[in-house]
């Protein structure tokens, strides 16, 4: 049992943190509503992007998808269609498989707990701690960056984030600090400091509503926290891929659902050994992927018509043109030769 002293903290700071957060925090199109379907849109489209980029496909997305059931019955191209210029499309495919779920197992209705919220494909502790703190009222803290990084700086705490048990030890430390009261409050306040204040680099110290409870700037070690010791280092990754192109058309074809671009669309991976001498342009491209370094070898090849359909028939491809290029969702480095080669060929 915490002594009467300690909670008086906890509610100082916590005020504090949700008074700044009623004048100063961003209005977001996410935040006028408490239905968890559009909260749990919000959050997906939110991991990996900047709230800037995030807000229009945000938009775009709830206008098309209104509903768990519309998503539910679009089919997969479209729902990685709206996805386009997003990047991690595996966050659209769990999306659309996770709406199945919620319309076949859970009759349509969501779960409401930060436990059960967790049974959703794609939904991690973050996803599933900010829509029951924000839908459901539910005292649990949505951990992520922004959250290690303000709490290690709060109380100049060196606990490593890069360890498997910083979540379990932050999770500890802040649950007192989470209000019974609109706790999605408190989660979006920390994310809103972590993201215009508390950040990562040159953090705004003298404008930040708990710099006087700040041990770490009090001790003027603010760069110090949060402490992280482990880096992942991403893999070098090689791939080959070959644009074969007629005069208007070039082959495109769906990719499976292993490894990674899970169901986006691609080129060529091989030609048949003839034609070799058909190539007329070559163009290295270096792209980085969270884990992965990759290094693509993009052949181009022109082929006349005949050879050009029955390599498409026998070999399942799509014929395409530039222009119907964008109905479909490829990877954004190939995404980027298509651009360029769409601007050479019209
Ligand atoms: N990043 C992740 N979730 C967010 C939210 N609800 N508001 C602002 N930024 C976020």
């Amino acid at each position: 049992m915490k002594n009467n002293i300690e909670k008086a903290l906890f509610v100082k700071l916590t005020w504090k943190i949700i008074s700044w957060y009623l004048f100063h925090g961003r209005k977001l199109p996410w935040r006028e509503t408490k239905d968890p379907y559009k909260i749990w849109i919000s959050e997906i489209i939110l991991q990996q992007t900047r709230v800037t980029q995030g807000m229009q496909h945000y938009l775009n997305f709830i206008e098309r998808f209104p509903t768990v059931e519309d998503l539910h019955n679009a089919s997969n191209d479209e729902v990685m269609l709206y996805w386009k210029g997003l990047g991690y499309y595996s966050r659209a495919l769990n999306l659309h498989a996770a709406s199945h779920q919620i319309v076949e197992e859970y009759q349509g209705e969501f779960p409401t707990s930060f436990l059960d919220l967790q049974q959703l494909k794609g939904v991690g502790k973050y996803t599933a701690a900010a829509i029951a703190s924000i839908c459901f009222q539910e005292k649990v803290p949505a951990i992520d960056g922004n959250f290690y990084r303000f709490f290690s700086r709060i109380f100049a705490d060196g606990f490593d984030i890069s360890s498997p048990k910083a979540y379990s030890y932050f999770y500890e430390l802040i649950l007192p600090y989470v209000p019974e009261i609109e706790p999605g409050d408190f989660n979006q306040a920390i994310m809103d400091l972590g993201a215009t204040i508390c950040k990562p680099k040159n953090p705004e110290c003298e404008i930040c509503p708990v710099k006087e409870d700040c041990l770490a700037s009090q001790i003027g070690k603010v760069d110090a926290y949060p402490v992280k010791t482990k880096k992942v280092k991403a893999q070098d990754l090689d791939l080959t891929y070959y644009l074969i192109k007629n005069k208007e058309y070039f082959l495109a074809r769906k990719r499976g659902d292993d490894f990674i671009w899970k169901n986006l669309y691609e080129l060529a991976p091989s030609i048949p050994d003839d034609w070799q001498d058909n190539i007329v342009s070559y163009k290295n491209i270096k792209h980085k992927l969270t884990h992965k370094n990759l290094n693509i070898d993009l052949y181009v090849v022109e082929i006349e018509d005949e050879d050009f359909h029955q390599f498409a028939k026998d070999a399942s491809y799509i014929i395409m043109t530039w222009e119907e290029s964008h109905q479909f969702s490829f990877p954004k480095p190939l995404e980027m030769v298509l651009e360029l080669y769409s601007e050479v060929e019209n």
